[in-house]
């Protein structure tokens, strides 16, 4: 290979021209509605994005969603701690990467934030930390900080199939996990913690306008 095909392949794994945005919260915290708002809102200003979600619809991920829905017998956080990793590396190979390389916003729905607050809080939180090491920090991450108690509600409202991590207890200790973590990110994490029991409509303008803030777009309106 030549200097210039070697200078060619690594700009292409390092010059990425997209723009990485996740959302983390609690189960029923709202990451789901706003990260399909933002991309609805991104669409509107005629900017391509791509928007995916952990666990992921990819082979792992289908797992995992298999095992959170309890069509297995129940496994560990040691066990589930492996497996969101290497969904993660999988769903970075696969779709993070090539869409930021087309210049995309890839908008994620959960990310290794998640791993440290729920499996953190039951495993060693290093370990899990060392496992998720090599993935690309996104650009900007946004918290939505709500009380376990209203997440509840919500969830109930929801009227949504019971899941692993539904008890009001198990959110109690993943809240606090996600506390810890926001507190204990490295200082280049570029992460937004909004308070997630406004409005709808307050917090996807908020995600917007600090979404564009980063592509250096202006908020219409
Ligand atoms: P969720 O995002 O609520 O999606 P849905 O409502 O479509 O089922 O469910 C994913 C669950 O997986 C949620 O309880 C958080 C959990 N999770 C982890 O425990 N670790 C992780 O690394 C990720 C990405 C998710």
């Amino acid at each position: 290979m030549s200097h210039a095909d070697d200078r060619a392949e690594s700009s292409a794994l390092t010059n990425q021209q997209g723009l990485f945005i996740v959302l983390e919260g609690i189960d029923g915290a709202g990451t789901t509605t706003q990260a399909k708002r933002l991309a609805n809102s991104l669409a509107e200003y005629s900017i391509g994005c791509h928007l995916t979600r952990e666990p992921t619809d990819n082979p792992i991920g289908k797992l995992l969603r298999e095992i959170l829905t309890g069509a297995h017998r129940p496994t560990d956080a040691t066990t589930l701690g492996l497996l969101f990793a290497a969904d993660r590396a999988d769903h970075l190979q696969r779709e993070i990467f090539p869409a930021l390389q087309a210049g995309k916003v890839v908008i994620s729905d959960r990310y290794y934030h998640s791993s440290l607050a729920y499996q953190g809080s039951e495993e060693d939180r290093e370990w899990i930390s060392q496992l998720n090491k090599r993935a690309r920090s996104p650009d900007r991450t946004f918290f939505l900080k709500v009380d376990p108690e209203v997440a509840a509600t919500r969830r109930k409202a929801d009227d949504r199939d019971e899941e692993l991590f539904d008890s009001v207890n198990t959110q109690l200790r993943v809240a606090q996990g996600y506390e810890e973590v926001v507190r204990s990110l490295s200082p280049d994490e570029d992460i937004v913690v909004l308070d997630g029991h406004q409005s709808l409509d307050t917090l996807s303008a908020d995600i917007l306008r600090s979404t564009l803030a980063l592509l250096g777009r202006e908020h219409e309106g």
